[in-house]
């Protein structure tokens, strides 16, 4: 009875790992074909759509080029040649080429700053973006001193918060490179006294500091008035010899006060700052010397990332079964030219697999989840207007990710004008879809994970809000070249004034003039000049931005010192 006994208990336990390992089994293959392949190659159906596109992502692509050749050439010919022959400076971008590893890094805002009431401001004086230094990704702040002696416009200052607020919420290292004569004078009063202007960067250095988030600054050119703040505040600064100073007012001002003249070395260079005043940490004979040092700086900061078998193990990404060349046919010139968002959405999926959510139901919005190289994200793509069903589904995926810790990726395409409400019906209908929106916005406002946005087609109206625009705080937000930003779409102005039969013609006048100036205004480079968003990027590198984004808001997990041991600035 006892062996008897014994015999069952044994097959029982036999059973049992039987079943357990059937279960890893299981759950193993129930992983790897978690995702099916969404396959919608291009049909002849689509191919009048596809061609418009085309024609109009062209144009768009020229107009492009057009940009970034304007801001490659940064201040002018003259400003070049007085920077690099009588100051003797790098230029800016060869500057990030010492500093930065041998790879492209991920520009931010590069169109910031033109087209702009007070002119065009190349680059808006200052360049930013995340790069990697040793490996680990950095945002930096680098100015460009060919652009008005590096003076900060109030386009300027835009840029250098929105870069820190970048490395605040993604807990990156930042580097500044400071070649700057402060504030552009003529515009003081928009530089100066309110809360997100001049005072902000160095209320930001002091909060990140508090926060451990590790920054470096390099003086390779002049830190002038607010400027002098730059490197002062920051945990550990390099300074160049002969090019670098620091003075709150420089030799002009010390000779109209005492009378006194003093050489710009003398009064706050680099021997001064590092041996005198301690106001730097490290002196450069020059500026490769400094560029050295920065990189050796941020070897010391205690990140722990991942071996290059373990990446690559966690990388077992497949490349999408289409062309990411397809994406300029099928990014739409206007909101009647789109087609299907699966069809953008399996160009930019590993393997162009989906899990979609929900697909029978609000579909008007298409959600689901997908890996992109490798990072498991969600998708909430906009397939028509938002619906209320659409609206309901959208808050319930979004609740989702946030609960299972996955990135969202918005991909933004909204309706070009709101709803008519002329009957009971239409208003019950609107009414209804008003309030899945506001729990749609609630849930993406509330969500705590990270959330890229890219505007593939129009960001109008409050659907734009719900699909996680400027406002709704994503982590980046990307425009393709022919996204169109504005409250409503141009030739839609009608819906925004009010009926008039007495004075018909001149309403007429006023429709077209307004359409007129929503054509122009709603441009994506109009957008970027203004840095309502993060850079115009091109469809068919989407897959790789979006990469760059998901591995930079991944590399915070690597840091090892993180808890917050002080409230105050590491520096004396
Ligand atoms: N506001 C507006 N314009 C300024 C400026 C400022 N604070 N500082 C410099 N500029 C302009 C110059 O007028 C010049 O304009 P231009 O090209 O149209 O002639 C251009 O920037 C370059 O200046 P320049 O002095 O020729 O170049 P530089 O490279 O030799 O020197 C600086 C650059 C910034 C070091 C030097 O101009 C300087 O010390 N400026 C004063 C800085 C200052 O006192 N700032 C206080 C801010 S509160």
């Amino acid at each position: 009875m006892q062996s008897c006994m014994l015999r069952f208990a044994e097959q029982l336990r036999q059973s049992s790992v039987r079943c357990m390992s059937s279960a890893v089994g299981r759950r193993r293959k129930a992983l790897r074909s978690a995702f099916p392949v969404l396959d919608l190659p291009l049909q002849p159906i689509h191919h009048h759509v596809y061609e418009a596109n085309l024609r109009n992502s062209k144009a768009c692509l020229k107009m492009y080029a057009e940009f970034r050749e304007k801001v490659r050439k940064g201040g002018g010919e003259n400003a070049v040649a007085r920077h690099t022959q009588r100051n003797r400076k790098l230029l800016v971008r060869d500057r990030l080429r010492l500093l930065l590893d041998d790879e492209d890094f991920l520009e931010l805002s590069p169109f910031a700053g033109l087209g702009l009431p007070y002119g065009d401001i190349p680059s808006a004086g200052c360049l930013t973006g995340i790069g990697r230094i040793n490996d680990l990704w950095c945002v930096f702040i680098a100015n460009d001193a060919t652009v008005k002696g590096g003076t900060a416009y109030p386009i300027t200052v835009k840029k250098q918060l929105r870069a820190q607020e970048i490395a605040i919420q993604n807990r990156l290292p930042c580097v500044y490179l400071v070649d700057s004569g402060g504030a552009f004078l003529p515009l003081q009063s928009e530089i100066f006294p309110d809360k997100n202007q001049g005072g902000r960067t160095f209320y930001n250095e002091a909060i990140m500091s508090a926060m451990k988030i590790p920054q470096v600054a390099v003086v390779c050119g002049s830190c002038t008035a607010g400027g002098a703040y730059v490197p002062t505040m920051a945990e550990e600064a390099v300074m160049v010899h002969r090019i670098g100073t620091i003075f709150l007012g420089g030799p002009p001002l010390v000779k109209a006060a005492t009378g006194e003249q003093v050489s710009p070395e003398d009064l706050g260079g680099a021997r001064l700052h590092s041996a005198v005043s301690g106001c730097v940490d490290h002196f450069a004979w020059e500026e490769k010397e400094a560029f050295d040092y920065t990189r050796n700086i941020i070897s010391t900061l205690n990140f722990h990332l991942p071996e290059e078998e373990e990446d690559t193990l966690r990388r077992t990404e497949e490349e999408p079964l289409y062309s990411p060349e397809e994406l300029l046919g099928l990014a739409p010139q206007s909101y009647s030219y789109s087609l299907d968002v699966k069809m953008i959405v399996n160009r930019l999926t590993d393997g162009s697999r989906f899990q979609e959510f929900k697909a029978c139901y609000g579909t008007t919005l298409v959600t689901g989840f997908a890996k992109i190289h490798g990072h498991l994200v969600g998708i909430v793509a906009n397939n028509g207007v938002l619906s209320y069903e659409a609206a309901l589904k959208g808050g319930h995926f979004v609740q989702l990710c946030d609960q299972r810790d996955i990135p969202l990726i918005f991909l933004q395409n909204t309706a070009p004008a709101a709803a008519l409400t002329l009957t009971t019906s239409q208003a019950e209908t609107n009414s209804n879809r008003l309030k899945a929106q506001g729990s749609m916005m609630s849930a993406v406002a509330c969500a705590s994970v990270p959330k890229i946005t890219v505007v593939i087609g129009g960001c109008h109206g409050a659907d734009s809000y719900a699909m996680c625009g400027r406002a709704f705080d994503p982590n980046f937000l990307f425009l393709w070249p022919n996204a169109r930003v504005s409250v409503t779409a141009p030739g839609h102005a009608g819906s925004l004034l009010l009926p008039d039969d007495e004075q018909e013609e001149e309403q007429k006048k006023q429709e077209e003039k307004l359409n007129k100036s929503l054509k122009e205004e709603s441009s994506a480079f109009f957008s970027s000049g203004r840095m309502w968003d993060d850079g115009v990027i091109l469809p068919q590198d989407t897959r790789k931005v979006l990469r760059d984004a998901l591995d930079i808001i991944k590399q915070q997990q690597y840091q090892l010192s993180t808890e917050k041991r002080q409230s105050a600035p590491l520096r004396m």
